[in-house]
Parts: structure tokens; C-alpha cells; sequence
């Protein structure tokens, strides 16, 4: 099945002459050359490529014309490949055939993934949206390339979906890294620890009139698939939240999170799908106990999870904080705190910010060495401009300023 899967996805990148890119030097130093971009531009590609904060320039850029975007595409090469994967073995389980039925893919851009979506239910209509006008007309050149006709593209904002198509319904939805660009989760503020984070996540308006208007098209039994670039599982949470609020519920037997390669690192997204089939709300604890059990596809490392640390942390039943120091960078980073602790006859170190990082050493450690290792580099970064403040005890900590 699988190899059946590697010709089906091989032959549509042969066909579409997308090259596997894997040095990122090398991928922007092509560009350059070719496309005679100049470096601050592709400083500012690679970047917005990553993570596009809205700036649709990027992709007007990289639209240009056909040669450019599949330059470019190269890039995404191997998240194509596991998407599509994943997708070919969804497609093989899904008990309802979509051949025939309306399928529709948010933000599009230049329809690569819209076009091996309609190869694989020639009897469908797959339309693709998307705001950025050159990206559809890439798409358009794609399709026609490909020969594939069971296609079209409409330049759209994903926002009004609903306005747009007043009389279809779709019986699929994709977004593969759309959702977010198309609409900002709120940034939680920061927070210590995971107890403080519940109370942090908001469902923004904006975000909720953007989903509510992308369930309004889905048919009562319809799918959404998301593949997202969500930071973190607070961020997850967010969504998965702000999703239910608008009536569409977040099938966790069907989670996973997939790894791929993106020039010459590993990342890893998760891939939700949700349907209007009603569930109970999610809170933190279950999302982190949820998260960590999802099955990795295509796992070639672990990506540390912040949150697993602080629980073995919690874990570790009793324990007095012996010393410790916060930091708040004065550059607006946060703050972070370097704590030794007694746990039983022994001790560890526990260092931890209010944006996320976490890092618990339990062997080895010896109290008087590590307090002044701790005491030494936050001074270090005290006399370099950063607050330091030391505490010996949860009351003293307790006094700081956040
Ligand atoms: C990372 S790309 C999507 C890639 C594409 N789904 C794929 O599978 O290759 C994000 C896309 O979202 C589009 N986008 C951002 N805001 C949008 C909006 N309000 N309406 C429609 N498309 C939007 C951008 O133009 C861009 O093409």
C-alpha cells in the first residue's frame, strides 16, 4: 500500500517537475541566481515562508509567474509528500466515497495540493480559493499542465466564503497552512505554568466569524481538514477551541501529528479534522494527555515537548524550592526562571519561561554547585542590562512582579 502511495505522489511530482530541495544555502542561492531577488527580499522570504503574518507580498512574490512558484515549491516539497500520503490512506478509509461530491481547499495558493486532490476523485469538483490574484493564476497554468479538469480556482477572501458560495455546500474543506494566515489566534499572554494557561485562552471574534463562515458551506456530514503550522499546544488548543465555538468539532481519532523535512530541518505540524458530529470541550490537561499520544507519522526525531517536561516536573511529588532567579529581559522576550529544588534526599534543576520553554535536570545534580552556576550566569546577564532578581523561597517568588 505504501509503495502504491510513493508512485501515485512520485508520478504527480514527476509530472508537475517539482524537485526535492533539502540545503537551504543551496534553495536560496538558486533563487537568487535565477530569479535575481535580491538578498533582503529573500531574507524576508525565507522567513514569511516559514510563518506568513499576513503579509500577502510574499506570495505575489513567489506567484510571479509559473517557473518562479515551482521554484519555490521545492521548498515545501517533502510536507507535500506526507500530506499526500496521509491523505491517499485517508481517502482509503473514509467510509463515504467523495468521488462526485464538491470539495473545496482554503488559501490554495498556487493549487498544487487542489490539483493532486482532484487527480484522486476525477469525479468531483474541486475549487480552490485563495486572495493572492497571481497565486490562482498559477494555479490556472498548474491545473492546465497537469491536465487537470476537474478544477477551478476563484480569487476569494477565504473570510466571506460563505458570501461567496451562498448556494453550495462542500462536502470536504482543506486548509493546508491557510487558517492561520487567512486569521490571527490571539497571542495568550504569557503564563508560568500549564495551570495558568486555561484561563488565558480567549476565542477572538475575528476568529470565530472566519470559522462559523467556513461551516456554514461544509454539508451536515462534511469534513474539515486542517494542516497547520499551530506554535505550541496552547496554540492548538486555541484553535481546536475556537473551532467548537463555531459549530465544528475536532475528531481526536483521526489526530496525528506529521514530521517532514523543510530544507534542512525537521518540523513537525498537526494535522486535525473536524466535523459538526457534537463533543465535549476539551480542557488543557486533556489536550496535553491527547497530544502526547498522537501517533508521529514519518517520525525521525523528537521535538521536545515543553509541556511533557513540566509535568514530569510535577511529577515529582514533594519538593521545596531551595533557591532560584527570574529574569525579565528587558527586550520584551519574557522572563525566565532558573530554580534548584530538593526533592526527597536529592535535587534538581528546574528552568522554565513564561513563553514556553522548559528544561528539568533530575540526576547528577549537586545543590551548592548548581545554585552558583545559576547565581554566576544570571549575573552575567544582569550586568549585560537584564533584570535579575533572587528568591529562596515560593513566598518570595510569589512577591515578584510577573
Ligand atoms: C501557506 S499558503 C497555502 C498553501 C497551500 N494551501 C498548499 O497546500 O500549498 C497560505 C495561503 O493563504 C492565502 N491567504 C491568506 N489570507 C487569505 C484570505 N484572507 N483569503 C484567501 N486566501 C488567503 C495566501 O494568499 C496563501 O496563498
Amino acid at each position: 500500500m505504501e509503495q502504491l502511495n510513493n508512485n501515485v505522489i512520485g508520478e504527480f511530482f514527476e509530472k508537475l517537475g517539482i524537485l526535492e530541495e533539502n540545503d537551504r544555502d543551496e534553495f536560496f542561492k538558486k533563487i537568487d541566481e535565477k530569479h535575481k531577488v535580491n538578498l533582503t527580499q529573500d531574507l524576508d522570504l525565507a522567513v514569511a515562508l516559514r510563518k506568513d503574518k499576513g503579509n500577502g507580498k510574499i506570495y505575489t512574490v513567489k506567484n510571479k509567474d509559473l517557473e518562479t512558484t515551482m521554484d519555490f515549491a521545492g521548498y515545501y516539497y517533502d510536507l507535500y509528500r506526507q500530506f499526500f500520503a496521509w491523505f491517499i490512506d485517508f481517502k482509503n478509509s473514509y467510509d463515504k466515497n467523495l468521488d462526485g461530491k464538491k470539495i473545496l481547499d482554503l488559501g490554495c495558493d498556487n493549487g498544487i495540493t487542489t490539483c493532486f486532490i482532484a487527480n484522486l476523485y476525477p469525479n468531483s469538483e474541486i475549487i480552490g480559493v485563495d486572495k493572492c490574484k497571481k497565486g490562482i493564476k498559477c494555479a490556472e497554468e498548474i491545473a492546465q499542465k497537469l491536465g487537470v479538469k476537474n478544477v477551478k480556482f476563484e480569487a476569494v477572501d477565504a473570510k466571506k466564503v460563505d458570501k461567496f458560495f451562498k448556494e453550495e455546500k462542500f462536502d470536504l474543506v482543506l486548509s493546508n497552512r491557510s487558517m492561520l494566515e487567512i486569521t490571527n489566534l490571539p497571542k495568550l499572554k504569557s503564563f508560568w505554568s500549564i495551570d495558568e494557561v486555561e484561563n488565558s485562552i480567549v476565542v477572538a471574534n475575528s476568529v470565530l466569524k472566519f470559522f462559523k463562515s467556513v461551516e456554514k458551506v461544509m454539508t451536515h456530514d462534511a469534513k474539515l481538514i486542517t494542516f497547520e503550522r499551530l506554535d505550541g499546544l496552547e496554540e492548538i488548543l486555541n484553535f481546536i477551541k475556537s473551532m467548537h465555538a463555531s459549530g465544528l468539532y475536532a475528531d481526536i481519532d483521526s489526530m496525528c501529528k506529521i514530521q517532514f523535512n523543510e530544507l534542512n530541518d525537521v518540523e513537525q505540524m498537526p494535522l486535525i479534522v473536524f466535523d459538526k458530529a457534537e463533543r465535549d470541550e476539551i480542557g488543557f490537561y486533556d489536550a496535553i494527555e491527547i497530544y502526547n499520544k498522537l501517533p508521529i507519522l514519518n517520525k525521525q526525531k523528537d521535538i521536545e515537548d515543553e509541556f511533557a517536561i513540566e509535568l514530569q516536573f510535577k511529577a515529582l511529588g514533594e519538593k521545596e524550592l531551595v533557591y532560584g532567579t527570574q529574569i525579565d529581559y528587558k527586550t520584551g522576550v519574557g522572563s525566565e526562571r532558573r530554580e534548584v529544588w530538593k526533592v526527597g534526599d536529592k535535587y534538581v534543576t528546574y528552568k522554565y519561561s513564561n513563553v514556553g520553554r522548559r528544561e528539568l535536570v533530575i540526576e547528577g545534580i549537586e545543590k551548592d554547585k548548581a545554585i552558583n552556576e545559576i547565581r554566576a550566569m544570571s549575573n552575567f546577564i544582569g550586568r549585560i542590562g537584564h533584570k535579575v532578581t533572587e528568591y529562596h523561597s515560593i513566598e518570595e517568588r510569589e512577591k515578584l512582579v510577573k
